[in-house]
């Protein structure tokens, strides 16, 4: 469907729940979250079904850690077979993926993004709050085994080692993406130009760079770019592709093609608006099966036309991102 503003709202990222088995300091830093909460199936695949009938197809799962939902091989699976779902794509902090990549291949998955910020165990462990890095690896190496499209996310600091992610990406063949952090939850904008910390770092140890265009993008696999914002490139000594997700410095809210579910069952319009439409009173009106599609189709066709992040850093909302799912 079209929102008020004419984009074509075509992905929708679902939050199974907001807890997670690490604690980055960015995202959900405090030990304790006193009101865990996990997506009832049921419920999950009526939005499901309700975003299909507005046209929407291509479904991403999220946290929290999504990895943590208790059988989510059998969510997927279901939400595969419903008619109008074209692919279903998980954002995954790694740690289960060892032992979940083959129940997920045979349920389906289309693609895996795995967060990853640092290749270094010990910096690893620091910014996790305590993760192993040799479990995220384990995974990623299972899925690509499997055969199984795998992206690696990092959010940029200004401490990253752009050129040993890229080496650690390039040596387990997979698509390595650098994000500008949001102010979002614990997440501030820092005073970092994403364009020249990594392509001009990169330059410098793998040559030239020139950026995939669209058309490149589409006679590819769409699973190896994805549906989402990132910008692509290339360079001559390297033999992965490298993406740039720049909400700040690249605004992309004039191609935005998503909406969100938190997994309280709130619709979510916009990651960087207050907004949301609490999706309950017509999640659980069983015998209006409409009720839920024509509150979803109202909620998206009012998404805001863009964020205001360059205005946000003092005034941010009290959300957290293993709350919305990134
Ligand atoms: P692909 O389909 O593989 O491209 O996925 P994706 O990039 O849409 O999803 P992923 O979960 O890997 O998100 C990567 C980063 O991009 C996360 O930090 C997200 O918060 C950010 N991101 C994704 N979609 C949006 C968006 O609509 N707006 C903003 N501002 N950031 C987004
Ligand atoms: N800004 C940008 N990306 C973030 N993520 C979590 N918090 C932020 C933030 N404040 C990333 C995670 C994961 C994705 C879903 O969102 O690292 O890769
Ligand atoms: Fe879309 Fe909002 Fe993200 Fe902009 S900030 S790309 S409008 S979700």
């Amino acid at each position: 469907m079209l929102d008020q503003f004419g984009r074509k709202i075509e992905y929708m990222r679902i939050s199974l729940t907001n807890n997670c088995n690490l604690r980055c300091s960015y995202c959900m830093p405090e030990k304790r979250i006193s009101d865990v909460h996990f997506f009832p199936m049921n419920q999950v695949l009526r939005c499901v079904e309700s975003a299909v009938s507005l046209g929407i197809t291509h479904f991403r799962l999220t946290g929290g850690e999504p990895l943590c939902y208790p059988k989510i091989e059998e969510l997927l699976c279901k939400i595969k077979q419903i008619k109008g779902v074209d692919s279903v794509h998980l954002t995954t902090n790694g740690v289960l993926l060892k032992e979940k990549a083959a129940q997920l291949k045979q349920a389906g998955i289309d693609s895996i993004n795995v967060s990853l910020d640092t290749s270094d165990e010990k910096e690893y462990r620091v910014l996790t709050g305590g993760g192993k890095l040799s479990n995220v690896l384990d995974g990623i190496r299972k899925a690509a085994e499997l055969e199984i499209p795998v992206k690696i996310n990092a959010v940029l600091r200004e401490q990253t080692d752009v050129c040993a992610l890229a080496a650690f990406a390039e040596q387990n063949h997979v698509t390595l993406r650098f994000i500008e952090m949001m102010p979002v939850g614990f997440g501030k904008i820092l005073p970092v130009d994403p364009k020249s910390k990594v392509l001009e770092t990169l330059q410098e140890r793998y040559g030239r760079y020139e950026r995939i265009m669209q058309r490149k993008r589409k006679a590819d696999s769409q699973e190896k770019y994805g549906y989402g914002p990132a910008v692509y490139y290339r360079f001559s000594d390297l033999d992965i592709s490298i993406g740039l997700i720049q909400a700040i410095h690249g605004k992309f809210c004039d191609r935005c093609n998503r909406v969100r579910i938190t997994s309280e069952a709130k619709l979510k319009p916009c990651l960087a608006s207050a907004k949301v439409i609490d999706l309950r009173p017509a999640l659980e009106d069983t015998e209006n099966p409409d009720k839920l599609a024509e509150l979803m189709r109202q909620a998206i066709f009012q998404k805001p036309k863009s964020h205001h992040f360059e205005e946000q850093n003092s005034k941010k909302s009290s959300e957290t991102m293993n709350q919305i799912g990134g």
